[in-house]
């Protein structure tokens, strides 16, 4: 599931994090003893200041954390949740786990990506979604299911799907 970052990609040495983001990157660092507890939430704070996390923002990372930017790389790729490459304004994710699947995944997976005119990995031409696959959200008993941005919606049905996405501009 992890890997190393790619060694034949150019690197801006001259790339820096804004002030903004190194101020909350230090208040976040102070919190812990070892650097390392930090990664997961100063990938988040950088994320949440650029939509994404780029191999320049690894190593930008990597150097305030005084870690490898593989290491950094490492958990940055093993979180769902932080996105390596640019995303939409939205994400729509549909979990396909096992239950899911049972309940018919693959059917609202096809709707989604006729829809919106996409393959899975995909953003939308006017920046409006990105649609990523999610492993199992702990609701199977509800399933199938998928999430729009912080939403959860239960027991997805293709017929409501395109109301749902309405609200998401
Ligand atoms: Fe989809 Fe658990 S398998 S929510």
């Amino acid at each position: 599931m992890c890997k190393l970052i790619n060694q034949n990609k150019l690197i801006n040495k001259n790339f820096q994090l804004s002030l903004s983001e190194i101020e909350e990157i230090e208040v976040q660092k102070s919190q812990y003893e070892d650097n390392r507890a930090a990664i997961i939430e100063v990938l988040k704070i950088v994320q949440k200041f650029r939509g994404w996390i780029s191999t320049d923002s690894v190593y930008a990372i990597s150097r305030i954390l005084n870690i490898t930017a593989s290491d950094i790389e490492e958990v940055a790729t093993f979180y769902s949740n932080i996105y390596r490459s640019p995303v939409g304004r939205n994400i729509v994710k549909y979990c396909d786990s096992m239950v899911c699947y049972i309940t018919g995944y693959i059917e609202i997976k096809n709707f989604l990506e006729n829809f919106l005119k996409i393959k899975t990995g995909q953003t939308t031409i006017d920046q409006r979604f990105t649609l990523l696959p999610t492993c199992c959200l702990g609701a199977c008993d509800r399933s199938p299911v998928i999430m729009i941005n912080d939403e959860t919606y239960f027991n997805v049905k293709i017929e409501t799907i395109s109301n749902l996405l309405e609200k998401y501009q």
